[in-house]
């Protein structure tokens, strides 16, 4: 099965309370990308079918919501109804060198965990620089060290803020790293690690 087949037929088959990774609120995002900037274009990297587009809609940044899955982006677009339009939705593997466009913060939240593959990762460190010009920000959430090995029966990679530095290369400064709990809708607890990079 493909990256996109199996991403569709989750989102196809489980509403958001069913799916692990939901949040009520992406407090942890909105601080990290208020911090980077309190206006402006911000990219949320495989948004899938989180909240976060809507809260950065009413705090006045200008959105867009990049995912493999067109299921889960055609899901967020009906819970959002009339708001959906002021929202740039884009269909798009960042692992195969898609063009998104520019932005002043790109934002990915359990994406980048999922690229095991070395080629992989070097398509979306790429991929990054080209969207975020010097001065830009990245947020990126992970598991962390002490986190699962596995979500969605697929194999991850936990890291911590100098592993994904070490990954992104010198084009991206880390600039902190913060630890986050984050509570399933079952209940259960995934330490996760949230880091903020400036383009150099
Ligand atoms: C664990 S979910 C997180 C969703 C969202 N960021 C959140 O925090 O609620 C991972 C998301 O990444 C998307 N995804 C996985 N691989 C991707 C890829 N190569 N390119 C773009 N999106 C991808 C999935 O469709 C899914 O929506």
């Amino acid at each position: 099965m493909s990256g996109k087949e199996h991403w569709d037929l989750l989102y196809r088959s489980k509403s958001d309370d069913e799916l692990s990774w939901t949040q009520i609120e992406p407090v942890m995002s909105l601080n990290l990308i208020g911090e980077a900037c309190s206006s402006g274009r911000v990219i949320d990297v495989g948004g899938g079918t989180s909240i976060l587009a809507e809260r950065l809609l009413d705090r006045g940044y200008t959105v867009a919501v990049a995912d493999i899955s067109e299921v889960a982006l055609e899901h967020a677009r009906n819970r959002l109804g009339a708001k959906a339009s002021k929202i740039l939705w884009i269909a798009a593997d960042v692992s195969a060198g898609p063009s998104l466009g520019t932005f002043d913060v790109w934002h990915d939240r359990a994406v980048f965990h999922f690229l095991t593959a070395s080629a992989d990762r070097a398509a979306y460190r790429n991929l990054l620089a080209q969207t975020v010009p010097a001065g830009g920000h990245a947020v990126i959430g992970t598991f962390a060290l002490d986190g699962p090995q596995k979500c969605s029966a697929l194999e991850v990679q936990p890291y911590d803020g100098p592993m994904l530095a070490a990954e992104l290369g010198p084009r991206f400064a880390l600039l902190k790293s913060e630890p986050e709990i984050h509570v399933t809708p079952k209940g259960g607890r995934q330490s996760f690690q949230f880091s903020l990079f400036k383009r150099v």
